[in-house]
């Protein structure tokens, strides 16, 4: 897969930004990723469910992540996470990316994108993204089956692997110029 040399994220205003954050979760998903790239200690999964808007006079992103994830363990000990959103094009990646796990081995080499420095936190982003989120953890919770008040819901948790829910204060969103 191809990708760019000398990428430079240019940082845009938020109140400026022109997507539909239905279609960007739903449709098109993001890589969320936390740890460390220069200590090349991270982990990437994808992510399909989640949310944006304002808290606490933030701009802010809540991703969800059950406690089964080894990118769980990341989220937890971490201070920051990313999002990395993707043209059409690397559907296949993020599939592969959202079914293996890399405790079992290198999958993020195995999808062909390539892990690169984030503009200002340890996480890592991809070349191949063409836009990233960077985020700074202000609040976790996990959901708690009691509180379910649509019992549909409870048929996500079979394995009662309730998922944990982070908020991120939206640090920068950037795209990439290439
Ligand atoms: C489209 C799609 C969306 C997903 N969304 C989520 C999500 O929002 N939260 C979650 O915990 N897992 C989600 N997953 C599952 C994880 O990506 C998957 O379990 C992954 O293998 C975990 O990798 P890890 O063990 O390396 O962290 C999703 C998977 C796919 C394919």
């Amino acid at each position: 897969m191809e990708h760019p040399v000398n990428l430079v994220w240019n940082k845009i205003d938020l109140k400026k930004l022109k997507f539909n954050v239905f279609e960007w979760f739903d449709d098109r998903w993001f890589l969320l990723s936390s740890g460390d790239f220069e200590k090349k200690d991270f982990n990437t999964m994808t992510i399909s469910w989640g949310s944006m808007g304002i808290m606490w006079n933030k701009p802010f992103v809540q991703v969800v992540v059950r406690p089964t994830r080894y990118t769980y363990e990341f989220m937890n000990r971490s201070d920051y996470f990313t999002l990395s959103s993707f043209s059409d094009q690397y559907h296949r990646a993020l599939n592969l990316l959202g079914v293996k796990s890399g405790r079992d081995g290198d999958k993020i080499a195995k999808s062909g994108l390539t892990p690169v420095k984030a503009p200002t936190v340890p996480p890592p982003v991809f070349a191949e993204a063409d836009l990233i989120v960077e985020c700074r953890k202000i609040y976790w919770d996990d959901f708690k089956p009691e509180n379910f008040l649509a019992q549909e819901i409870h048929r996500n948790y079979s394995h009662n692997d309730y998922h944990r829910v982070f908020f991120g204060e939206i640090i920068g969103i950037y795209v990439s110029d290439k």
